[in-house]
């Protein structure tokens, strides 16, 4: 069994409730589909229940077992309305604001979660990545211990040799443009977690840079050497070493010359960029040059799962989400 069979094996052991905002969007629809034909998980889908039913049938998709919820009609709204207002009293968060951003399935969605209605959301398929995160961010907030969401890739390869028998996740390559080095630390981290609860690996944590242990000096390296020493205290049992150029993290020869002290040199599994543009140049590189799958983001350091998808995804991308999905929130429990 592959990785990703593994992943929707588990999730159709956790049953989780996975909450869908874009219920009208045909992509998703279809995903649907097969995720409650396979019983990858339950699934809530928001929107106007005839629109909704009305698209299905258009498409010719059998969403009869999911749960329909209409966000603008919903008796839940006031509770919903109350719960916002207490988690945004700080920012002077009304009730009739609250009922109006209730309107707006992205907003809905977090809060399900957040009052124990559903376990995960997934969105994106049609809306741009701040719009999905930002309602996250705002309401469901991070996991105790940790300041910053980062969104990470499990990259599948083409060469066994690299990786966990072909696979390293890296991040961040979805969220924080241009990270501290206390959150790069946090990233590292929370990737390495991510690591071992979605692809079942021990992590080896590579924190890359364009210097191998102070082969080059520059305050961009500061960054990442600060970083590496605040992500060692931050979790002494994780295996994280820097600061690493790409080669010495992948490469046994390189590793060996450059770090020889290293446990993770020449053997890293996760790969951790100093920055958004590295992150999200580095994994479309892989994907695009080496032909790799890439699977996420998958958002990490939330309280709850709540994912971003690509405006390009495709069906298949939904289903495979959705099962991480499931998987994050069972790692949660
Ligand atoms: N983790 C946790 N909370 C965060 C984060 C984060 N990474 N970033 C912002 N927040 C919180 C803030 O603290 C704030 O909370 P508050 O309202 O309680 O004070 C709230 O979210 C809004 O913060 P803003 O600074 O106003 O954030 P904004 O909404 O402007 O931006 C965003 C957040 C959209 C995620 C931004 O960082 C961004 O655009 N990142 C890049 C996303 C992107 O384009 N990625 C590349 C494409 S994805 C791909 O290729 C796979």
């Amino acid at each position: 069994m592959n990785l990703l069979e593994q992943i929707k094996a588990n999730a159709k052991t956790y049953q989780k409730r996975i909450v869908l905002p874009e219920g009208t969007e045909p992509r998703t629809l279809r995903a649907a589909d097969i995720i409650l034909k396979e019983g990858l998980a339950k699934l809530i889908l928001l929107g106007n229940q005839e629109e909704i039913a009305a698209k299905a049938e258009e498409l010719g998709v059998n969403i009869s077992s999911a749960e329909i919820v209409d966000p603008e009609t919903s008796d839940k709204r006031s509770t919903y309305a109350d719960l916002m207002v207490e988690i945004r009293k700080s920012k002077g968060l009304t009730k009739e604001e609250a009922l109006k951003l209730l309107n707006n399935p992205l907003y809905f969605g977090p809060i399900m979660i957040k009052a124990g209605d559903a376990d995960g959301e997934l969105a994106g398929a049609i809306n741009a990545t701040g719009d999905v995160l930002r309602p996250a961010f705002q309401f469901v907030k991070t996991m105790p211990g940790v300041s910053v969401v980062s969104g990470a890739f499990m990259m599948f390869l083409n060469d066994p040799t690299f990786g966990h028998n072909g696979v390293m996740v890296f991040a961040d390559c979805a969220v924080m443009p241009n990270p501290t080095d206390k959150e790069l630390a946090e990233i590292a981290v929370t990737t390495a977690r991510t690591a071992k609860a979605i692809v079942g690996m021990e992590p080896r944590v590579a924190m890359l840079s364009f210097s191998t242990k102070g082969s080059a000096k520059n305050e961009l390296v500061d960054k990442v050497v600060s970083a590496t020493e605040i992500a060692k205290k931050m979790a002494p049992e994780l295996m994280i070493d820097g600061e690493l150029q790409l080669d010495a993290a992948l490469v046994p020869e390189v590793g060996k010359l450059k770090a020889p002290e290293s446990q993770v040199a020449g053997r890293a599994n996760v790969l951790v960029f100093p920055d958004l543009q590295s992150g999200n140049i580095g994994y479309k590189l892989v994907q695009r040059l080496a032909k790799a799958e890439a699977v996420g983001p998958v958002l990490q350091g939330m309280a709850a799962p709540i994912n971003d998808l690509s405006r390009g995804c495709s069906v298949f991308d939904i289903v495979n989400m959705v099962a991480i999905t499931a998987n994050q929130a069972a790692a949660l429990l």
